[in-house]
C-alpha cells in the first residue's frame, strides 16, 4: 500500500524549529512527507534540514522543477496538508486565495484535509485581521488549532504558542484517519469535563478517586480533529494538554461546578467525563488531623456536592445543547444506565461497565451509549479514542 502523503507547510516564524518534530513524527509513522516551507521560514530552519529529514528535495516556489507542474501536483496528490507553525501573515494569505509561492499554491490546489497550526504573538494572534482570517479558514472546512498558551519569544507569556509538536502530530494521524469526512462538529464549542475531583479533608489528605481522565481527554482530541472549539476541565489528570484545546483546572467538585457552569453557557455541547465525588468531608481540618494516643479516630462527616450534570441538562436556557454524561456501573449495568438516564436528565448516558481491564487508567475502553430517544448503541472493546468518536457521530447526528 502507498504511504499517506503529507504536505508539511512551515512558515517563517521562530516556532519552525518544532516542526522538525511534526515532519519526524510522521515520516516515522509511515508517512511521505514533502516539506514545503516558506521562503521568510528559511530564516528559521534552512532547505538542507528539510530535505535530509524528509528524503526529498525542497523549493519554496514554484519555478523549480516546472515541467512536473508542482504548483498544482503537490496539492492535488496530498492526503493532508498541515501548515505548522502558521503565522499570521500566511493565514492571511491563505484566507484571501492568494499564490505568491508554493505553500499558498498547494493550498489553493488541496483537495483533501487542510490543518493550520498558528503561532505567533498574542496581539497578532487575538487583532480582528488574524481572527477574521481564522474565521474564513475555518467556515470553508480547515481545521485551525488554537495556539497554547505559554512562554513566547522573548520575555512574554500569553496565547500563541505553537502546542506541543506530539500532539500537532496526533490531530494530523486521527484526521487522516478520517479520511475525506468533513469536520462536522466545526463551528460547534464543547465543554468536556476529565479527571476525579479530590475533596480535601486536612492540609495532606483528600477523598479521591481512581478516574485517569483517558477518555476526557480522548474526547477532547477527537473533537478538535473533528473542527470543535473545544474548552477541556480537567481535574488532577496531570496529563498533557491536547493540542487546541482551551485547558482550565478544576481540583474539587465545587471548582469544577463553577467551571463547567460558566463555560457551558456558550457551549453547543456538554460532556461530564469527570468522575465527580458525589460527597466531601463536612469540614475541613485546617490542621493535619493527629492520632490521638490510645483513642479511635473521630468518624468523618460527609455532606452531598451538586449534581453538575443534573443541573446543567436541567438548564433549558440554550435550547439545543447537547449534554452527554457517563456512568460507571458494577451490577445491572444497563437497567441502572437507563434509570440513571431518566433521572440525570441528560441526552447520550455513555454506561461503562467497571472491572479489571476496563475503564479506569485503561487505554481501552467498552461500553453502551444509551440516549433519552430510546437508541442504543454498544461500543466493542477498544481504544477509548474510537468510544470518543462515537460519541461525536451520535452528537453530530442529533445536529443535523
Ligand atoms: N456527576 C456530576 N456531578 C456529581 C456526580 C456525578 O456531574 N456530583 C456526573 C458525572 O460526571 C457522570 C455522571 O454524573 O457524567 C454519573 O455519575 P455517577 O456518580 O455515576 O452518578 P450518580 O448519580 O452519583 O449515581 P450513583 O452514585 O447512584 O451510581
Amino acid at each position: 500500500m502507498d504511504k499517506p502523503k503529507v504536505v508539511l507547510g512551515v512558515s517563517g516564524g521562530i516556532a519552525a524549529y518544532k516542526a522538525c518534530e511534526v515532519l519526524r513524527r510522521l515520516t516515522e509513522s509511515g508517512h511521505d512527507v514533502q516539506v514545503v516551507p516558506t521562503e521568510a521560514s528559511l530564516h528559521f530552519v534552512g532547505a538542507a534540514t528539510w530535505s535530509a529529514l524528509s528524503g526529498h528535495p525542497v523549493s519554496t516556489q514554484v519555478w523549480n522543477d516546472v515541467h512536473q507542474v508542482p504548483h498544482v501536483r503537490t496539492g492535488q496528490a496530498a492526503d493532508l496538508v498541515v501548515v505548522a507553525p502558521a503565522t499570521a501573515d500566511l493565514l492571511a494569505r491563505a484566507a484571501h486565495g492568494l499564490a505568491d509561492d508554493l505553500l499558498t499554491n498547494t493550498l489553493l490546489t488541496a483537495r483533501c484535509p487542510v490543518v493550520f497550526a498558528p503561532a505567533m504573538h498574542t496581539e497578532m494572534w487575538e487583532h480582528p485581521a488574524t481572527q477574521e482570517n481564522v474565521a474564513t479558514l475555518r467556515r470553508r472546512g480547515a481545521v485551525v488549532i488554537e495556539p497554547a498558551v505559554g512562554r513566547l519569544t522573548g520575555a512574554d507569556t500569553g496565547k500563541g504558542r505553537l502546542p506541543d509538536p506530539g500532539e500537532i502530530f496526533e490531530v494530523c494521524r486521527r484526521i487522516l484517519a478520517r479520511g475525506t469526512a468533513a469536520p462536522d462538529l466545526a463551528g460547534r464549542h464543547v465543554v468536556i469535563s476529565a479527571g476525579g475531583t479530590r475533596e480535601p479533608l486536612d492540609p495532606v489528605r483528600y477523598l479521591g478517586n481512581r478516574s485517569s481522565g483517558k477518555q476526557g481527554y480522548a474526547l477532547a482530541r477527537t473533537a478538535v480533529a473533528r473542527g470543535a472549539r473545544v474548552t477541556l476541565i480537567e481535574a488532577n489528570t496531570g496529563l498533557p494538554d491536547p493540542a487546541g484545546a482551551e485547558v482550565l483546572r478544576a481540583g474539587t467538585a465545587a471548582q469544577l461546578r463553577e467551571a463547567v457552569v460558566e463555560a457551558a453557557a456558550g457551549a453547543d455541547v456538554v460532556v461530564m467525563a469527570a468522575a465527580v465525588a458525589d460527597f466531601r468531608p463536612a469540614v475541613y481540618a485546617t490542621g493535619k488531623i493527629k492520632k490521638k494516643d490510645g483513642r479511635e479516630p473521630e468518624p468523618v462527616a460527609l455532606v452531598r456536592n451538586p449534581d453538575i450534570l443534573a443541573e446543567i441538562s436541567a438548564d433549558r436556557s440554550r435550547p439545543g445543547r447537547i449534554v452527554v454524561g457517563f456512568a460507571a456501573e458494577t451490577d445491572d449495568v444497563l437497567a441502572n444506565g437507563r434509570e440513571k438516564l431518566r433521572r440525570k436528565g441528560c441526552d447520550l448516558l455513555v454506561v461503562n461497565e467497571v472491572g479489571e481491564r476496563k475503564t479506569f487508567g485503561s487505554e481501552e475502553n467498552e461500553a453502551v451509549v444509551l440516549a433519552a430517544d430510546g437508541a442504543e448503541v454498544p461500543v466493542p472493546f477498544g481504544p477509548k479514542e474510537a468510544l470518543a468518536d462515537t460519541v461525536w457521530d451520535l452528537v453530530a447526528a442529533r445536529f443535523g
